[in-house]
């Protein structure tokens, strides 16, 4: 197709001044406390060199003893956020050659993203109305055309510049804007195994935007901000097999306005509003937070 060659054409160019950003900015920073200015840069950096979410929807990942998915594992509830608690975690790992990449605005833009595009979409990315990518992609603009649930704001954002743009009416001007990940600290093929939490550091925030990609030929985060307490806790993992993961965590205080049907409540086995729900971020995924004056992280 005539449109995506060009489009190929202009996203090699965009990826290589995406590297020279990248080189720019990466001075060594693992702690993945992004912080300050040139925050679309850092953005970049944090999400640029591992994890992003493929089309491939298959389980590719063995059932170990649980005949849940795996992928679910990432779910707890606030009363295990305790050093020393051993817990199974699932942590995504994909390869960034076959990922899909980031597009400017421009190039989002001129395309529609809405479900009743779909039929055009698919031809688009010659993708067959009955191939998974189809299901992918329509699973996903349905996620974003859903309602948001009461005290919820949400937005699905097709370009870093339109992610930005959301955070912004929500947490109110972005230079003071920082940016958590979840990173890992070593290399290693497991996605699944047991962690130990070794310590746990709160980010103190009034409001916070998380971000999620999403299934799609391009970068989509799934981008939201809710009313009701959320706590934020960034916690250092170490693995069964010695692999380290600095981790962020997302402790949501009251579920009662989620749907029944919300996978925590399968994965934990309990009802809407009982309990608070606790989980763990991919390492593409995006916590954004308007900076604190004062900082006073609290150890736990
Ligand atoms: C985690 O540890 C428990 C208890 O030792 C074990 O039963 C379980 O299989 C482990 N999970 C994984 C994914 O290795």
């Amino acid at each position: 197709m005539h449109a995506s060659r060009n489009m190929g054409q202009k996203y090699k160019l965009w990826i290589i001044f995406l590297h020279l950003l990248i080189i720019t900015c990466s001075s060594g920073s693992r702690g993945r406390e992004l912080v300050g200015s040139g925050t679309e840069n850092k953005i970049l950096e944090a999400i640029s060199d591992e994890n992003h979410p493929t089309l491939h929807t298959e389980h590719e990942h063995e059932h170990v003893h649980s005949h849940m998915d795996p992928s679910v594992m990432v779910f707890f509830t606030f009363k295990d956020l305790k050093v020393g608690k051993t817990m199974e975690v699932y942590f995504p790992k994909r390869d960034p050659a076959t990922s899909p990449k980031l597009w400017p605005r421009e190039e989002a833009d001129s395309l529609p993203f809405s479900l009743n595009q779909l039929p055009n979409l698919l031809k688009v990315f010659s993708y067959s109305p009955s191939s998974p990518q189809a299901k992918a992609m329509e699973d996903t603009l349905r996620e974003c055309e859903s309602k948001p649930i009461k005290g919820e704001e949400k937005f699905c954002a097709t370009s870093l510049e339109s992610m930005l743009d959301f955070t912004q009416t929500i947490l109110g001007f972005t230079h003071d804007l920082q940016v958590f990940t979840t990173s890992h600290q070593t290399k290693s093929s497991v996605t699944f195994q047991n962690y130990t939490l070794e310590n746990i550091v709160e980010i103190p925030a009034s409001k916070m935007v998380a971000c999620h990609t999403m299934p799609y030929p391009y970068t989509v985060f799934y981008c939201h901000s809710q009313e009701s307490e959320n706590k934020i806790y960034r916690v250092g993992l170490g693995g069964e097999n010695g692999d380290r993961v600095e981790a962020m965590v997302v402790c949501h205080m009251d579920t009662s306005q989620w749907g029944h049907s919300h996978v925590s409540f399968q994965v934990l086995k309990v009802e809407p509003g009982t309990t608070s729900v606790c989980h763990f971020f991919p390492a593409d995924n995006l916590i954004l937070v308007q900076k604190l004056q004062q900082h006073s992280l609290a150890t736990m």
